[in-house]
């Protein structure tokens, strides 16, 4: 087994593996497949002479209350067919966590296939999402007069740029190549976006993008919602009721700091009615994501949380260390600490006498952090140990708005 960068040749052996997995049609998805490979940086495991395991990696930040973070974004991981069940995978993902947290990346995210796998590698995760799902003819959102642009997959760059662009709040994502965004638009054919510009520049100011199910009668899955002002985000729902005299449904994530519900009609109602159907009006919950620090001083230092402060000590468990080669310049960020976190927080080596301990794993200790789940309800979990007094202390820091990753990968 050889772990090393990706080169021309792995091209055709790795779209193998994505289509023994169900991520391509054999023939058809060529393209979006290089766009993806153009968009990363791959590390593969060789292995008898063949790209059998890969992980790609895509740059990007992440707002953590305010400030933009360097991301290392997770974007795929695979183990071909016949490789399964020897570590590859393992191994290959916490060795490109080394290589993008030497190079400056203080945070890695994922969207994960199962619960528990990346917590072996320290994630930790994100709170639930939820996703609507309703007839558009039951918003109640003031009439847009002005009619909308359409937007197809050669638009791409000017939706990329929107999107980099929008609104953002608390644990919201950017990726940064605009291939990114193009092989989101190329997965599906049917795939439509609607959107306003600037009447001065033309600039595109939001839109959102569409995959439908159905495109005769829906079901609509509105893939992302992109603003820059909240009036804007009412202008672009209007246009979803717009089509509610064909369409019976449409799937949506709620956007962070909006209750959804709070537009919709009879929701109780409707979701009675349509209870089973193709076309069933509910709110998924599911938490699909995870984060990890990379640079744990490079993260506390960022954390201005005004209100109060708390010092402690911590005592960090890091589980990806026993992945990694012993060159690896990043051997994870286990150790001891004694930290503050306030206004301004700040972090040092080694232990205090006069503080209490938090003993965490790095997985746990990011949940709070990112604000995803409060001291006290880790406290339960068994990888966050504190007194009672500290972790009541540690929810009173860490009163922030729940983390939206608002671009899934
Ligand atoms: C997920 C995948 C990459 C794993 O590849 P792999 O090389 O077989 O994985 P590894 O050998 O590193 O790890 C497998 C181990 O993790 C364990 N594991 C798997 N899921 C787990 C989970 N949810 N929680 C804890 N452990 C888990 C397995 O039981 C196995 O342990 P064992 O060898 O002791 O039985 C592979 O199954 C794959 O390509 N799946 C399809 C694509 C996919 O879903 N990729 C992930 C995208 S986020």
């Amino acid at each position: 087994m050889k772990i090393r960068r990706y080169i021309e040749k792995d091209f055709q052996e790795i779209k193998r593996t994505w289509e023994e997995i169900g991520w391509l049609e054999p023939k058809e998805d060529k393209e979006i497949f290089k766009f993806f490979v153009e968009s990363s940086r791959i590390l593969v495991v060789e292995l008898n002479g063949a790209a059998e395991a890969s992980v790609f990696s895509i740059s990007g930040d992440l707002n953590y209350n305010g400030v933009q973070l360097p991301l290392h974004a997770v974007a795929a991981v695979t183990t071909s067919r016949i490789s399964r069940k020897r570590g590859l995978a393992g191994k290959v993902t916490a060795l490109a966590l080394a290589r993008e947290a030497a190079a400056g990346k203080k945070i890695a995210g994922l969207g994960m296939f199962e619960q528990g796998y990346y917590n072996l590698l320290g994630f930790g995760t994100g709170p639930y999402e939820h996703h609507l799902s309703f007839d558009p003819a039951e918003l109640k959102v003031p009439r847009s007069n002005r009619p909308p642009c359409r937007l197809g997959a050669k638009d791409f760059q000017e939706m990329h740029e929107n999107r980099l662009q929008r609104l953002q709040k608390h644990g919201s994502v950017n990726l940064y190549p605009p291939e990114v965004t193009r092989t989101d638009l190329l997965y599906k054919d049917s795939g439509f976006g609607l959107g306003f510009r600037d009447p001065d520049s033309g600039e595109l100011t939001h839109h959102f993008w569409i995959s439908p199910d159905d495109v005769e009668h829906g079901p609509y899955n509105v893939l992302w919602t992109v603003y820059r002002e909240n009036k804007q985000f009412l202008e672009l729902l209007s246009l979803l009721r717009d089509l509610g005299d064909q369409i019976n449904l449409v799937r949506i994530a709620e956007p962070s700091g909006v209750q959804l519900q709070d537009f919709l009609r009879q929701p109780m109602k409707s979701s009675r009615i349509s209870k089973g159907g193709k076309f069933e009006v509910k709110n998924r919950a599911l938490a699909y994501w995870q984060l990890r620090i990379l640079d744990l001083e490079g993260c506390i230092n960022n954390t201005h949380l005004p209100g109060r402060e708390v010092s402690f000590n911590l005592e960090l468990m890091d589980p990806v260390e026993k992945f990694l080669p012993p060159e690896e310049e990043w051997q994870g960020i286990g150790g001891e600490y004694h930290l503050t976190i306030g206004a301004e927080s700040e972090i040092k080596r080694g232990l205090q006498n006069n503080l209490p301990t938090l003993k965490a794993s790095v997985g746990a200790f990011t949940r709070m952090w990112m604000g995803a789940l409060p001291a006290t309800g880790l406290g339960l979990s068994g990888d966050f140990c504190a007194s009672e007094d500290l972790l009541e202390e540690l929810d009173q820091v860490f009163l922030m708005p729940k983390p939206r990753l608002d671009w899934d990968f």
